[in-house]
């Protein structure tokens, strides 16, 4: 059974306007797949809706099967239940994902509590490895923080630490490191790298920089005006682009992070050996 399969997937506004038109692509375990576009694309949406998080008066139409179950036509009690089970996910703003009004343990315990039923100090242990898995230096702080109190960057973290903390098959990531600056992006991709291949689970990772979407997925979708325009391996679509739409972004993602040779491989983010999913075109 794959781990997603998405067809035919189109999304509508209130008014009838298509803004998601169409798309197909599969997901086996523990596969890396790139979603890619320009601002505006329908990369959010197409998110939202694999995970039945539409707003309302939005819909979906088409076939979504997330870890064999129908996404489009699930009730909310099962949607509860695989949101955090077998999907989880990163937001571009984790502040958008976090409280303000409560501290960060106490927010990292939710889903720990939710789904895995841990209790007392079984829970205090969890939260406590959960947040030294994401290498915050100062647990103790951190858990004791309100979301202002500490950087965009380590709330980043905290935010990987919830979507990671029930072992999700598969960790959606939407433009996760576009608020950051550019050492600490490095950082927080590498570590998203690291806990995802170490967990062996699938991503589904969104950017409209190709740089930066190239250094942790083997394949990838290009969305334009909410259609695929492009998809196949990374390495494919970056030497060979065969959409002018595609070939725009690998300049503007030369002409930011140098060579050819720099975007395939950034350091971080990428080591010598890479495992893991196949490389087949999608769809
Ligand atoms: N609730 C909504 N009602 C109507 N239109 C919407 C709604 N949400 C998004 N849109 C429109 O749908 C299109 C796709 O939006 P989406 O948020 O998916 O883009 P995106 O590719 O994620 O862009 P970005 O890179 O800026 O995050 C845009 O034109 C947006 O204005
Ligand atoms: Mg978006």
């Amino acid at each position: 059974m794959s781990l997603l399969a998405v067809d035919g997937l189109t999304v509508r506004a209130a008014g009838g306007r298509e803004l998601v038109s169409g798309l197909s692509f599969h997901m086996g375990r523990g596969d890396r797949l790139g979603l890619i576009g320009e601002s505006g694309s329908g990369k959010s949406l197409t998110v939202l809706a694999l995970i039945g998080l539409l707003s309302p008066g939005m819909t979906a139409s088409g076939s979504v099967l997330l870890d064999g179950l129908p996404v489009l036509e699930a009730s909310q009690r099962r949607l509860d239940r695989l949101r955090g089970r077998a999907v989880a996910v990163v937001f571009q703003e984790p502040l958008t994902a976090l409280d303000p009004l409560m501290r960060m343990g106490a927010q990292v315990a939710g889903p720990l509590r939710r789904h895995r039923g841990l209790r007392g100090r079984a829970l205090r242990r969890a939260v406590h490895d959960a947040l030294a898995e994401v290498r915050l230096a100062d647990v103790a702080r951190v858990a004791r923080a309100y979301p202002h109190e500490i950087s965009g960057g380590q709330r980043q973290r905290v935010a990987i630490a919830m979507a990671l903390a029930c072992e999700p098959a598969l960790l959606i990531a939407d433009e996760p490191t576009a608020q950051l600056d550019t050492t600490v992006q490095a950082e927080v991709l590498a570590l998203l790298d690291d806990l995802v291949r170490a967990r062996g689970m699938g991503l589904l990772f969104v950017g409209h920089d190709l740089a930066v979407v190239a250094a942790v997925t083997r394949r990838v979708l290009v969305l334009k005006d909410g259609r695929e325009v492009e998809s196949g391996t990374v390495e494919e679509v970056l030497r060979a682009p065969a959409h002018p739409y595609t070939r725009d972004l690998v300049a503007a993602a030369r002409r930011l992070h140098g060579t050819l040779a720099g975007i395939s491989r950034p350091a971080p983010a990428v080591r010598d050996g890479r495992e893991g999913d196949a490389t087949g075109r999608t769809g």
